[in-house]
């Protein structure tokens, strides 16, 4: 159901607000409307340009903008606030669509054409989105149109009222004779007023993801971006913009999530009038799409998020908009198996009986998932190291004489520790690379990604294959799909371990991806109650675009505890901690050579969705070992918390030494605290733990302390915590609802 209203039917309606509750249209004065947001936007009446009036706090009239003097060279649509700005008329500031014509020619303008309200979402052509039903989501679909080029743009404003979350896409389709070129493409844009802002973003590198930094958005562009090919370790395509006196708890925060996993851009660009455009999309070194006559472009989704609880409000109205409308595995809601993978413990040198035997070992500790990690395939070259085998999806033969079947039963033959189920099996691949060193790369050189008579460069010995091509989707759904049918496997993590160098065309980024999301959206449909896990040499690729198709992400290849708890608290200001992978693994750190005790590894660990061990059981000192059947016996309990509750940052590493953090069960019955101290200090004393979520007029009784105190006293008055002088301490502590 939709209404569509033309341009000359304006006046007709001028008095008309006609909608389906969430979005309502005056005329062509459109208000979405949730839970705690509004955002505003309206046709002007003179030009047919869309212009930006409000995101933020219920508002629900339309005011007129600031007046700005018009002298001088600034006039015109540089000082309005636009909803989709293009480039080459009277606007200076970066534009949201940047089209090259068939003649060369760089100026579009883009005005209302018409509009539609629709309940539901449709779903994008291709790409990861959020989805909802009618009671769930209410999509508002404005058209523009450049009568001088015949290119017409659709604008897509979905708006999650529970969420205060407001997700948007566009479409351009070439209606004129000639190709055009898409040099730009952002897909969420917006221009705020004069407001002093912050931008929070996350950035970092391998084995050193999701660092929060902050600065304050000026005068001139405040930007970031990836040019890997991929979303990254080095930023996330996520921001945050803040009021300079926002908290974790209290303030305004605006939160800004790509729904991609390629080369992306955000920028926030401050013009001497002081408004603030935010622009999130594409990288336009990796655009340059060219779009043949009666061709249509898919930008891909942004979802923006209006918290007045600071920081943390826009946390959880992501985590729970992820939870339910984004991540459409069988897993998403389900808790997961405590798994061992086999890398950290025995590297490359695997065969099947050390497997069976690891299996074994992992039987007796209470381990409900085993995984088979690298240098399990490849015949001709053996994965004996990583300079060969990648493209050799079928077992070697030496180590796996009888295939992955029998052996893969025999590890079914073991039983979980105080259960009747078999032990589960999962498989290491990264279906997206090659060696030079392969059997693949010999029979298929030309489809690797690569530019010409320029050298292939390799990086960890491997060339990334050439995903836009369709054979190479059919050859990964292919190998993929027969490792699965060959045994009975119930989990995958898919790696990937290299940026993408000497791409041919900047288009063949958008074009890997798309194709990707086809080989993806294809194996998780095919085999939906396969357990699948991201990986990217650690959190490369944790971002929201595979999030839709697979249910959790290795967050680090860092597990280092201590550094684990920033890189954990910085992924979790976007993506819920119920998608994190996170495991113990043995001491020292194979990183960072420190020394953390097994509780305060596993306390760390137990924070994530996916919890489990990267070691080798035999290596276990006694204490680790009798610490075990504890830290299994609490993630068993922990994990439905995780995977359904809220979660509280009550105090982040980077600006304490008493981190902490929470999850609260959703009816507010139980708590679960997590505290740490970093360093041993005579002075200061620690501050007090303040919870936050809890009924306030409720009691609860706590595990630390053993004492019931009213849930107003535990957020306002907190409780002390009794720390020994010493280095990387940890609590664990339940509160219940009397
Ligand atoms: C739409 O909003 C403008 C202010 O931006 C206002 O002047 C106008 O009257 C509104 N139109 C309708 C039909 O409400
Ligand atoms: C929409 O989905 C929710 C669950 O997400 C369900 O409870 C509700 O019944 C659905 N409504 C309709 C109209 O399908
Ligand atoms: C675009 O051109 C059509 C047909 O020439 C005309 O009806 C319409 O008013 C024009 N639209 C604008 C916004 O100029
Ligand atoms: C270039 O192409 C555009 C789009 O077709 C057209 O509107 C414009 O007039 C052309 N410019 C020149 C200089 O020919
Ligand atoms: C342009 O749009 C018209 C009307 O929808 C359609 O008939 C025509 O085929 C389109 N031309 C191209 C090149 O897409
Ligand atoms: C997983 O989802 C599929 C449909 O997508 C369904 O057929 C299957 O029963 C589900 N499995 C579980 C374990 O929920
Ligand atoms: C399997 O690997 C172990 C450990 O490296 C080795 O001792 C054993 O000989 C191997 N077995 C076979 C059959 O290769
Ligand atoms: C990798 O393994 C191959 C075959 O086993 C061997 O020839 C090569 O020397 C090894 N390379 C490294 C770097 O260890
Ligand atoms: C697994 O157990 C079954 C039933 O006890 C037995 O028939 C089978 O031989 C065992 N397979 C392996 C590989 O141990
Ligand atoms: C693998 O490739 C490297 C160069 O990347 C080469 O030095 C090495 O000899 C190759 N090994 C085999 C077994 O082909
Ligand atoms: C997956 O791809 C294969 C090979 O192209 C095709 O036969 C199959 O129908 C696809 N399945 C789904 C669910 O898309
Ligand atoms: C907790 O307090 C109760 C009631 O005072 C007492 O019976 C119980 O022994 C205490 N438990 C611990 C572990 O101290």
């Amino acid at each position: 159901m939709g209404i569509v209203l033309g341009f000359s039917a304006l006046a007709l309606f001028a008095s008309l607000t006609i909608g389906q509750g969430a979005i309502t249209a005056t005329g062509t004065n459109f208000t979405l409307t949730g839970d705690g947001v509004s955002y505003l936007l309206h046709v002007d009446p003179f030009s047919g340009d869309l212009v930006s009036d409000h995101f933020g706090g219920p508002s629900n009239d339309f005011t007129p903008p600031a007046s700005i003097d018009q002298s001088g060279w600034s006039d015109g649509l540089t000082n309005t606030r636009r909803e989709f700005p293009d480039i080459g008329r009277s606007d200076f500031r970066l534009p949201a669509i940047h089209i090259q014509h068939g003649n060369g020619s760089t100026v579009t303008e883009f005005l209302y054409q018409s509009h539609q309200i629709v309940d539901g979402k449709p779903s994008l052509p291709g790409l990861p989105s959020t989805f909802g039903n009618e009671t769930e989501v209410t999509t508002l679909i404005v058209k523009l149109y450049d009568n001088y080029s015949d290119v017409s743009a659709a604008l897509s404003y979905s708006v999650f009222p529970r969420y205060n979350a407001i997700a948007r896409s566009f479409q351009i389709t070439n209606n004129g004779s000639n190709q055009i070129i898409i040099e730009r493409a952002a897909s969420f844009s917006t221009d705020f007023p004069n407001l002093d802002l912050d931008m929070i973003e996350v950035h970092g590198d391998w084995a050193h993801e999701f660092n929060r930094v902050k600065r304050r958005v000026d005068f001139g562009e405040t930007t970031f971006r990836s040019t890997e090919g991929y979303s990254s370790h080095l930023h996330n395509p996520f921001f945050a913009l803040v009021s300079p006196s926002t908290t974790e708890s209290t303030g305004e925060a605006w939160g800004f999530n790509l729904l991609y996993t390629g080369s992306f851009q955000a920028t926030a660009e401050r013009f001497s009038h002081g408004y603030i455009r935010v622009l999130l999309g594409l990288n336009p070194l990796h655009t340059s799409l060219p779009l043949q006559p009666g061709e249509t472009f898919t930008s891909p989704e942004a979802v923006a998020v209006y918290s007045s609880t600071g920081i943390g409000g826009m946390s959880r109205s992501f985590h729970d908009l992820y939870r339910n409308h984004l991540s459409r595995s069988n897993y998403t809601h389900q808790t997961r198996p405590i798994l061992l993978n086999s890398w950290e413990g025995l590297h490359f040198d695997i065969n099947e009986t050390s497997l069976v035997n690891l299996a074994g070992e992992a039987e007796e500790l209470g381990i409900q998932l085993f995984v088979m990690d690298d240098g399990w395939f490849g015949t001709e070259y053996p994965r004996n190291n990583d300079s060969l085998g990648l493209g050799d999806w079928t077992p070697n033969p030496a180590k796996f004489p009888d295939g992955l079947g029998p052996y893969v039963q025999h590890v079914n033959n073991y039983t979980i520790l105080n259960s009747s189920e078999s032990l589960r099996f999962g498989i290491w691949v990264e279906p997206e690379m090659v060696n030079p060193n392969s059997t693949l790369y010999h029979e298929h050189p030309e489809w690797v990604v690569s530019s010409g008579r320029y050298p292939r460069t390799l990086t960890r010995n491997q060339l990334v294959l050439n995903v836009g091509l369709p054979e190479v989707q059919e050859f990964i759904i292919r190998a993929v799909s027969n490792i699965i049918d060959s045994a009975n496997i119930q989990y995958i993590k898919w790696d990937n371990n290299r940026g993408m160098h000497e791409m041919s065309h900047p288009s063949d980024d958008y074009n890997y991806i798309l194709g990707l999301y086809r080989v993806i959206d294809n194996l998780t449909t095919t085999y939906p109650n396969i357990l699948w896990e991201g990986c990217a040499s650690g959190g490369g690729r944790f971002d929201a675009g595979l999030l839709h198709y697979w249910p959790q992400h290795w967050t680090s290849d860092n597990t280092d505890a201590s550094n684990r708890l920033t890189i954990q608290m910085g992924t979790s200001l976007v993506y819920p901690p119920s998608a994190m992978g996170c495991h113990v693994s043995a001491i020292p750190n194979g990183i960072t050579k420190r020394n953390i005790s097994i509780e305060y590894r596993a306390h760390v660990a137990l924070m994530c969705g996916s919890f489990g061990l990267e070691l080798n059981p035999s290596e276990l000192s006694p204490e680790e070992r009798s610490a075990i059947p504890a830290i299994m016996e609490e993630a068993r309990r922990i994990n439905p918390i995780v995977i359904s509750g809220s979660f509280y940052r009550l105090a982040i590493p980077d600006v304490t030494n008493w981190p902490a953090a929470q999850f609260v069960s959703s009816g507010r019955d139980q708590v679960i605290v997590f505290a740490f101290q970093q360093q041993a200090t005579v002075k200061p004393a620690p501050p007090p733990l303040r919870i936050q979520g809890l009924d306030p007029a409720a009691k609860y009784w706590n595990s630390a302390d053993n004492l019931t105190y009213g849930g107003a006293t535990y957020m306002n008055a907190g409780i002390n915590l009794a720390w020994e002088t010493a280095d990387y301490q940890s609590k664990l502590i339940w509160l219940y609802r009397q």
